[in-house]
């Protein structure tokens, strides 16, 4: 059965501590590069300029991180706890190198607003089109964040995507 359609704010709760602990998937994609995903354990559901979005945090070297410029969009896909092995995995593996998904027999699918492709198996999915970004400046950061969070001054560029569309397996959504 096809997922249903959510509001963006439904299972809020259950997002925010899943991202705070196992983490999430943002995968990103276009018709002619195969959507990769990478863990995000910083972000923020809320509504930016009007609209609800997803805001992620993707440093420059992340293979993501190019996928994102090029497709303009992105997915955010919330995992199951069975999912938790392969939220790690594509957490400490490049998709420069290999084709984690179809490694991990992850099928992705077709998004409905989106060109960047969604984790079937991931209850919950998130459609983002990117509205804007912002690089971070080091100069605007306390000097604590600076130095545990950016030791090797890698910054973060943060990506503001609005949520074109979110939808759910509305009884594994509400096992999480
Ligand atoms: C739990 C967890 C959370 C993470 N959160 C972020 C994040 O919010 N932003 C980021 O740039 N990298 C984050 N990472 C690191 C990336 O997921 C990791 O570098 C990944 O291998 C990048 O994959 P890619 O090169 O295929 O994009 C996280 C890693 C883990 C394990």
């Amino acid at each position: 059965m096809p997922k249903q359609e959510i509001a963006y704010d439904d299972y809020f709760q259950q997002v925010n501590k899943i991202l705070g602990s196992t983490g999430l998937l943002l995968a990103a994609g276009s018709p002619d590069k195969p959507t990769n995903a990478m863990a995000i354990g910083w972000g923020s559901l809320g509504v930016t300029w009007g609209k609800p979005t997803w805001t992620v945090l993707v440093r420059p070297s992340r293979f993501t991180y190019q996928l994102i410029e090029e497709a303009g969009d992105f997915t955010v896909n919330v995992p199951s706890p069975d999912l938790t092995d392969a939220v790690t995995y594509c957490g400490t593996h490049s998709g420069r190198d290999q084709d984690k998904l179809a490694k991990l027999s992850l099928a992705v699918d077709s998004a409905r607003k989106v060109a960047s492709g969604v984790i079937q198996a991931c209850p919950i999915n998130y459609e983002c089109k990117v509205l804007g970004s912002s690089d971070i400046l080091p100069q605007m950061l306390s000097d604590t964040v600076k130095s545990e969070c950016y030791p090797q001054g890698d910054y973060h560029r943060v990506y503001f995507g609005q949520v074109l569309a979110a939808y759910a397996d509305k009884s594994a959504a509400a096992a999480l």
